[in-house]
């Protein structure tokens, strides 16, 4: 009897010890966010557990868990019809307001978040997103599911994000869906809000393109993998739930490259102290100019002994701004269309998202930068039961809201 009682208040101590992990105050939800990270660090645990084991890859492993708990049908309700489609062959799902006549709609194409590796259009968070957007802005938003990590790598992402926008913005597609060309949008959360990004400067670059997008909402964009010591990399490196070396991962996941670089990139020197990075690059991502002090706060450049290893010539992909935006030109950028950035304080994304908004802003384009001073990567994704925060609602409210004056 004794021995069960000491058993179970040692099991409820361990499961305290692996619940528990010190979150900033001024977080939102703390208490909520301490579980919904417990977790999802269980999942990423038992995924690399069967990785280690060889029994399958670390990813198939979360995503099985996503379909079987969050994916679901294309329902359609009395307001909003929702049917699974594809455009120029990528798989898509259309949530089209019931109803209106020949009356022409507004368009958002959004590209969902998950590491460019996990998620899908059609777990029952994105679903209930794009049925929210098309029914609060009575405009047709089109979900895309592109080639996932580890069996598509940059760039297939990337070009299922082009291919599907390139045939969203065709006269016959969106006249097929009664969408307005004059007002038509992209967006995107995490890794979706690098491809909107991505796409985006492909898009107005492209002269022989007629119809472009009128609008980039970017919510918390992954925008760059040089720096993984900008400060609110440095600040919020243990924050859930985007840890920093988990970022790192699905970088080198999306770019293909070997998995054993990963203490390598993590110990790499701040990239503007970085000697074997161009200076014209550095100034692209010289978060000493680009972010307000009150963002930068202590912070400082990172120098260490080590990383002097040319994983650019490694990895090509992280200097190429069809995976990393922010490396673009300033005369790129300056034809992108007007933006609205997302940022959370407790992000380690947070500098990403500042220095792209401030970039497009000295480039010339309108920019609407929203930062969320109690949120958290991910927040506006938590916006519905069973994890509903606060700022998870605020965030979504205000993105609607930006997007309806807007676009
Ligand atoms: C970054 O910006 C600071 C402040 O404007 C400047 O002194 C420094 O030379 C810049 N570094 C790079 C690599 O552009």
């Amino acid at each position: 009897m004794k021995l069960r009682w000491a058993g179970g208040v040692l099991l409820s101590l361990a499961a305290a010890y692996y619940v528990y992990s010190p979150l900033p105050s001024t977080v939102n939800e703390p208490w909520k966010l301490m579980l919904l990270d417990a977790l999802f660090r269980s999942f990423i645990h038992v995924g690399d557990a069967a990785h280690a084991l060889g029994i399958c890859h670390s990813v198939h492993v979360l995503n099985s868990v996503v379909s079987r708990l969050e994916v679901i049908e294309a329902r359609s309700s009395p307001s909003v019809s929702v049917t699974d489609s594809a455009l120029g062959g990528v798989p898509v799902r259309v949530f089209q307001p019931v109803g209106g006549g020949a009356k022409l709609r507004r368009g958002v194409l959004y590209f969902h978040g998950g590491g460019w590796a996990l998620c899908s259009g059609r777990m029952r968070s994105y679903d209930l997103l794009c049925r929210k957007m098309a029914e609060e802005l009575d405009a047709v938003i089109v979900s895309v599911d592109y080639r996932l990590a580890p069996e598509a790598v940059f760039p297939d992402q990337f070009h299922d994000a082009l291919t599907a926008s390139q045939a969203f913005l065709s006269p016959e597609v969106l006249q097929s869906y009664r969408i307005d060309p004059a007002r038509v949008g992209v967006s995107g959360d995490s890794a979706g809000g690098n491809l909107a990004a991505a796409v985006a400067q492909q898009i107005s670059a492209d002269d022989s393109m007629s119809v472009k997008f009128r609008v980039q909402a970017l919510i918390y964009p992954v925008l760059q993998a040089l720096d993984f010591n900008t400060p609110s990399y440095q600040q919020n490196h243990n924050v859930p739930i985007l840890h920093r070396h988990l970022m790192a991962r699905f970088w080198l996941l999306y770019l293909g490259a070997d998995p054993s670089l990963l203490p390598h990139i993590l110990s790499s020197p701040s990239s503007l102290l970085h000697p074997s990075i161009l200076p014209a690059i550095r100034s692209h991502l010289n978060w000493t100019a680009l972010i307000p002090t009150k963002h930068q706060k202590h912070y400082r450049p990172i120098a260490t002994e080590t990383g002097s290893r040319e994983v650019t010539q490694e990895v090509p992909g992280l200097v190429d701004v069809r995976a990393a935006p922010l490396l673009a030109e300033q005369g790129v950028l300056g034809r992108t269309p007007q933006a609205y950035v997302m940022t959370c304080e407790f992000d380690v994304l947070r500098d990403d998202g500042l220095m792209y908004a401030r970039r497009l802003q000295d480039a010339g384009v309108r920019v609407t930068s929203d930062h969320y001073d109690d949120g958290f990567h991910g927040c506006m994704a938590f916006a519905f039961w069973p994890f509903r925060f606060s700022v998870g609602q605020r965030s979504l409210g205000s993105y609607i809201h930006w997007l309806d004056h807007n676009l």
